[in-house]
């Protein structure tokens, strides 16, 4: 099993530039089969769950050119319809395949996604809502099997403004006949990067960046160049490794009001930054507890959740710390347990004595954001932590070793 060694407590400094967004990226990899022409992106991260979806592309018969810095995909020559359960059992974000094939092809035939280690994530919003579109949609043998004569545009409100559930929809609406409004909907940045995305291939998007999106359904679309924005989540994992460690250092290559709310509870706590248009600086502060409630954006993403556990172990004083969008994403926090922290976990609640000195212990990764949490702690633990099954964090995290190293972090990857 792959693992990483790393030796505390460290000092970091210099500047490390975030990769492009996984989850910008990943629904933007499932509107290539709604392109005609051929589609380029640029600065594709190298992770798993990108390779997962580009594996599943292949499958359906997309031509894919290129190396992660200029990456080109055709889908004029879709083979069939059809995801199968050992691609996307093994990476959620699959289901968005199933907007584009619907629309673009009238058929599609998707594995359903089970659950995953961080709750039951089921699809209910993705499938209803692609029923008001005009979907037959039987549920057999562990498959989604849409069938539609041509999905009609029509008014939609989501029950709960599922990223995911947004994504899908929005891209079955952009071939649809006639107009979609959707309302409810996510905000998050890569949902309106999306947006961006089906536009500049010859959608017709509007209220990008609102609760309500209007669609005016198009013939089809073309194809075209196109770069995702930089990853919000790696940024943040990476202002608070520089917080966590009293260090200074500049994270770039996104835009810091895409974490707004995460800086300003930071600077609540008594973070000190320098913050500038695609780059925020951390500097040597005396952090206080503080308590966080995960919401939809633009509230505290739960994808910093499990990073804000480790820095609040560390820092002094108490926090609490509420997960309100997954039913099952504290796993990290055993794992932390067991290098000193000190956290009570009461229902959806994680209450944490901070102030705690942490030492080197090994420890599991068990999901994507756990595996961050614990990389963390280990930067400012005593001694040496030893971090199994890092293949969690290949899913998320580009050159997460070579950039804590450049970081100046005693880091190494042992394959
Ligand atoms: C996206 O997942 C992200 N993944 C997740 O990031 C992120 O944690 C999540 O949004 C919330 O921000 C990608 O973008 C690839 P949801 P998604 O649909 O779309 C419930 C990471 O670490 N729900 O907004 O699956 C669901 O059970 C990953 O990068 C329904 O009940 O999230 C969950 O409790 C982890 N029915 C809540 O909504 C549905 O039909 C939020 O899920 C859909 C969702």
């Amino acid at each position: 099993m792959e693992k990483m060694l790393i030796n505390g407590p460290t000092k970091l400094n210099g500047s490390v530039r975030v990769s492009r967004a996984k989850n910008a990226y990943l629904p933007i990899l499932a509107g290539v089969l709604l392109c005609e022409g051929p589609v380029t992106l640029k600065n594709v991260p190298e992770l798993r769950d990108i390779n997962t979806m580009k594996k599943l592309l292949g499958n359906l018969g997309v031509k894919i050119t290129g190396d992660n810095s200029s990456m080109t995909f055709d889908s004029s020559k879709i083979e069939h319809v059809e995801a199968t359960y050992d691609l996307v059992k093994t990476m959620r974000a699959s289901i968005c395949v199933l907007g584009p094939l619907l629309t673009r092809f009238h058929e599609a035939k998707v594995s359903l996604p089970g659950g995953c280690a961080i709750g039951s994530r089921p699809i209910d919003i993705h499938l209803s809502n692609l029923e008001l579109l005009g979907a037959e949609i039987i549920l057999e043998g562990g498959y989604v099997h849409a069938k539609t004569k041509g999905l009609k545009g029509t008014s939609l409100v989501l029950e709960f403004p599922s990223v995911g559930a947004t994504e899908n929809i929005l891209m079955a609406a952009v071939l649809a006949k006639g107009n979609t409004k959707i309302e409810n909907c996510a905000l998050e940045p890569e949902v309106t990067d999306l947006a961006n995305f089906l536009n500049a291939m010859g959608a017709k998007i509007s209220g990008i960046g609102t609760k309500t999106l209007l669609i005016e359904g198009v013939e089809k679309l073309t194809g075209g160049e196109y770069e995702a924005i930089g990853d919000r989540i790696e940024a943040a994992t990476y202002i608070i490794a520089g917080l966590m460690t009293e260090s200074e250092i500049e994270v770039t290559g996104f835009i810091p009001e895409h974490l707004e709310f995460v800086i300003n509870k930071l600077k609540m706590a008594g973070a000190k930054f320098e913050i500038s248009e695609n780059a925020v600086k951390t500097f040597p502060s005396k952090l206080e507890g503080i308590d966080v409630d995960t919401a939809p954006y633009p509230g505290f993403p739960t994808d910093v959740q499990a990073q804000f556990i480790a820095l609040a172990t560390y820092i002094n004083g108490s926090s609490v710390i509420t997960e309100n969008i997954f039913e099952n994403r504290f796993m990290h926090v055993p794992e932390l347990t067991r290098m000193g922290a000190d956290i009570t976990l009461k229902g959806n609640a994680a209450i944490v004595k901070g102030g705690k000195e942490l030492i080197g212990a090994p420890v599991m990764c068990t999901d994507l954001r756990a595996s961050a949490a614990l990389i963390l702690a280990a930067l400012v633990a005593q001694g040496e932590t030893e971090v199994q099954r890092v293949y969690h964090l290949d899913r998320g995290y580009e050159k997460l070793a070579a950039k804590f190293k450049e970081l100046g972090a005693n880091i190494k990857r042992m394959d």
